[in-house]
């Protein structure tokens, strides 16, 4: 539960599809369950459902087209400008799927979660579920973690696995992994309303002690 009295983390949440991590962030701070309140969502798409359920709950959206723009350094500076008139103390990716520049990163960084549906650090980038059933794993899942500059690099601080049976598919995976992902964002995007969580150099620390990172155990041919 929420530290009482505590006034709410100012959050903007990036977005690029059907918002459902989104959708379990505003239901969080919505019961409670998370001191949290989300000032702004922006898509890079102007048709990701996200914005729908944003504006749903009265929360101010933007739409910032990527292809509007020469290049990514002028486009994460627009998105940079964006985010910081909502003055957050988080900045949340919930499925924005961009990769960003090492200056955007390192402006949020401390300051920025990303989720990722794999237990990292294996099957960082894309098709992770697909790439799961071809490796043959026995064990899948999804991470939270802090947005340092290498690609879903940084380190985890929230993680759930699922089992992985002989007659998964991409999508059974898919379904559970993502049921995971809208219990686990909100819980560690809790823990940093709360100051539980901070990034201290190259270490996640929950309550004062570094949260355990795995090794890699899956090396893709
Ligand atoms: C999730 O699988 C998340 O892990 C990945 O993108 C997907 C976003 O789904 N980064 P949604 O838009 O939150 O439904």
């Amino acid at each position: 539960m929420t530290q009482a009295g505590q006034t709410p983390l100012p959050l903007v949440v990036l977005i690029s599809g059907s918002g459902s991590n989104l959708q379990a962030i505003i239901d969080a701070c919505a019961s409670g369950q998370v001191n949290a309140e989300i000032k702004a969502v922006i898509s890079n798409k102007g048709d990701a459902f996200g914005l729908k359920r944003a504006q749903r709950s009265n929360i101010p959206t933007h739409v910032l087209d990527h292809r509007l723009f020469g290049n990514r350094q002028s486009f994460d500076r627009a998105l940079q400008k964006l985010i910081d008139g909502y003055q957050p103390q988080l900045v949340v990716l919930a499925g924005f799927m961009r990769i960003l520049t090492e200056e955007f990163v390192n402006h949020y960084l401390g300051r920025m979660l990303n989720i990722h549906p794999s237990l990292l650090p294996n099957f960082q980038g894309l098709n992770t579920h697909q790439r799961a059933c071809e490796s043959d794993v026995k064990e899948h899942g999804v991470s939270v973690h802090f947005v340092t500059p290498e690609l879903d690099g940084g380190p985890v601080v929230n993680r759930a696995t699922i089992e992985v049976g002989s007659s998964d598919t991409p999508e059974s995976l898919g379904k559970r992994v993502l049921e995971e992902e809208h219990r686990i964002y909100p819980e560690a995007i809790g823990w940093f309303a709360d100051a539980r969580l901070q990034l201290n150099g190259n270490q996640a620390m929950l309550d004062g002690t570094p949260v355990p990172q795995l090794e890699k155990s899956v090396h893709e041919t």
